[in-house]
């Protein structure tokens, strides 16, 4: 069973907040997919995670770009939008996994490659009107009949409750 939390954010301040106060449990090799509609606040929440971090780097949306880094203290923040990449190929030909186990990685549209990423915490955003969301965070299925247990859920789980008590 996937465990999970659910918090509202009366706006984008309160969204920024909530990505900031978690981000202290994140760590260079873990991966965080932000899933949400287009507008649903996924690149506020890497604002507040950089902020986190006292990244001094400017926080902006990588539809364009693809990937944007930003540098912290001990490693960078790798911002990752897969919007407009349509096919796994083509993601693994950018050669952006070669940082994966250096940096945070979040990734925006992620959830379109779900099964290539094999260990990630979800974050869902979920929009009720114009300022208000419901952000679930969550640990992914574990894989359906698969004869590899490649995903260690209990540590993840474990994650969720540092999450949830960070912010309860
Ligand atoms: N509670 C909220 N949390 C985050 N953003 C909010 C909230 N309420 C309103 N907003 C507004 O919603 C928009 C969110 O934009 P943002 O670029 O973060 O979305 P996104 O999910 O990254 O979209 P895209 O898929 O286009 O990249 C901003 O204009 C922001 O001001
Ligand atoms: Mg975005």
């Amino acid at each position: 069973m996937s465990k999970a939390f659910q918090i509202t954010s009366k706006n984008q301040e309160e969204t920024k907040n909530i990505a900031r106060k978690t981000a202290s449990l994140f760590h260079p090799g873990d991966l965080i997919i932000l899933d949400g509609e287009l507008g649903a606040g996924k690149t506020h929440f890497v604002k507040g995670f950089a902020e986190g971090y006292s990244s001094q780097d400017l926080v902006t949306s990588p539809t364009f770009s693809i990937a944007n880094f930003y540098r912290t203290a001990g490693f960078d923040i790798l911002h990752i939008d897969l919007y407009r990449i349509s096919t796994i190929e083509e993601f693994k030909d950018l050669g952006l996994t070669d940082y994966f186990d250096q940096s945070i990685v979040l990734i925006e549209w992620g959830l379109k490659f779900a099964n290539y990423f094999d260990e990630y915490v979800l974050v869902s955003f979920d929009s009720k009107g114009d300022n208000e969301r419901l952000i679930t965070f969550s640990t992914p299925q574990p894989p359906k009949g698969g004869a590899v247990e490649k995903s260690p859920l209990g540590d993840l789980g474990v994650k969720i409750d540092e999450i949830k008590n960070k912010l309860c």
